[in-house]
């Protein structure tokens, strides 16, 4: 489990990219107060996720409006095809762990 920080430094309807792993992962903190962890990069071209536009449960890619859903890592808007990965995370005592898929 890694370290990524608390959730206070998260704010509500942000991500933050994680480049300490390989691939980098993006962790979210949606409007409703949850938390999820997908790969950072874009199927489509090399745009980071963590820099879209979240709503609801999708991440909107910066680069061309590919929309994934967190939950499953699946893609619910084109041009990307391929789904990202999704990731555990985990919020205890305040701080959020990623435990990265292999
Ligand atoms: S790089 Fe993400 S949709 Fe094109």
């Amino acid at each position: 489990m890694l370290l990524v920080c608390s959730l206070a430094e998260l704010p509500r309807g942000e991500g933050r990219r994680v480049d300490s792993v390989e691939p980098a992962v993006a962790v979210f903190h949606t409007e409703d107060g949850e938390v999820f962890a997908i790969d950072d990069t874009c199927t489509h071209q090399d745009a980071s996720l963590a820099d879209g536009w979240l709503e609801g449960c999708e991440v909107e890619c910066p680069l061309h409006a590919s929309r994934f859903d967190l939950r499953t890592g699946e893609v619910d808007a084109p041009p990307a095809k391929l789904g990202v990965r999704t990731h555990a995370v985990t919020v205890t005592d305040g701080d959020i762990y990623l435990d990265v898929a292999s």
